[in-house]
């Protein structure tokens, strides 16, 4: 009957899209909508974990009076949210679909409509992942999540190395009922070591769950 290793840990999750604005009425953005970074906070929150929610705009209830919720809208927003949290943090899982690229200038008023194409200049955001990343210390684990359509664990793989994590949770949009916006999801967990776990399609409450007995493996090895 000892403490559970997750108890008192400081858990930082990022989750939902990014809006990057255009004009004062418009964005770009993804469809997450936030269910799966919502499951693990409230997952690790009601293991007694202490935990920081770095939220995009998403349409959720708060997943749980124990958990800090920030909320943001843009990529550079999130960064910065998640900058002043990172380095106090034990585990960081970036659930978040972060949108890669924003609007070069964002127009002040909205944008009027012409005859013919428009065309809009894109810069790259901001990738909170590599760049918590490159500052990880030694008692910090770093789980990512790829989002793949194609050579599925090889991107995961690549993303696992470049952006410096421990893990990474690997989804595909091939899978049924896995992905954006679904109560389920299906994924595989790749660790450094080359280990690959596969797991069922199941609530993403129950992902969450099995996220947290491999990070609760993890610590307990030490
Ligand atoms: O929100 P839901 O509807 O429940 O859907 C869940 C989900 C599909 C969004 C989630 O499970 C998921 O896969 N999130 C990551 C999606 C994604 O953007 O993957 P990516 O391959 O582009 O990015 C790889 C990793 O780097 C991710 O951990 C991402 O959060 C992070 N990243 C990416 C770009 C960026 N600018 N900053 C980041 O931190």
């Amino acid at each position: 009957n000892h403490r559970p290793v997750v108890a008192g840990k400081r858990v930082l999750i990022t989750a939902g899209p990014t809006q990057e604005a255009m004009d004062p009425v418009r964005y770009i953005s993804n469809h997450s909508s936030g269910k799966m970074g919502y499951a693990i906070a409230r997952t690790f929150a009601q293991a007694g974990a202490d935990v920081t929610l770095v939220s995009g705009p998403v349409g959720l209830d708060a997943p749980d009076a124990a958990v800090r919720l920030v909320k943001v809208r843009s990529a550079r927003q999130m960064l910065e949210a998640s900058q002043e949290y990172f380095a106090a943090s034990d585990l960081v899982v970036f659930a978040a679909a972060v949108a890669d690229y924003a609007p070069s200038e964002v127009a002040e008023q909205k944008i009027k409509k012409h005859e013919g194409t428009f065309e809009l200049n894109l810069t790259k955001t901001p990738d909170i992942a590599l760049m918590l990343g490159r500052q990880k210390r030694a008692h910090q684990l770093l789980v990512g999540f790829a989002l793949e359509t194609e050579n599925e664990q090889e991107n995961a793989r690549r993303k696992l190395e470049s952006k410096n994590l421990d893990f990474i949770v690997l989804n595909s949009l091939n899978d049924p009922g896995a992905g954006f916006a679904y109560d389920t999801n299906k994924i595989t967990v790749i660790d450094r070591e080359g280990l690959i776990r596969h797991f069922e399609l199941k609530k993403k409450e129950e992902v969450a769950q099995d996220i947290l007995d491999i990070i609760t493996e993890k610590w307990s090895e030490a």
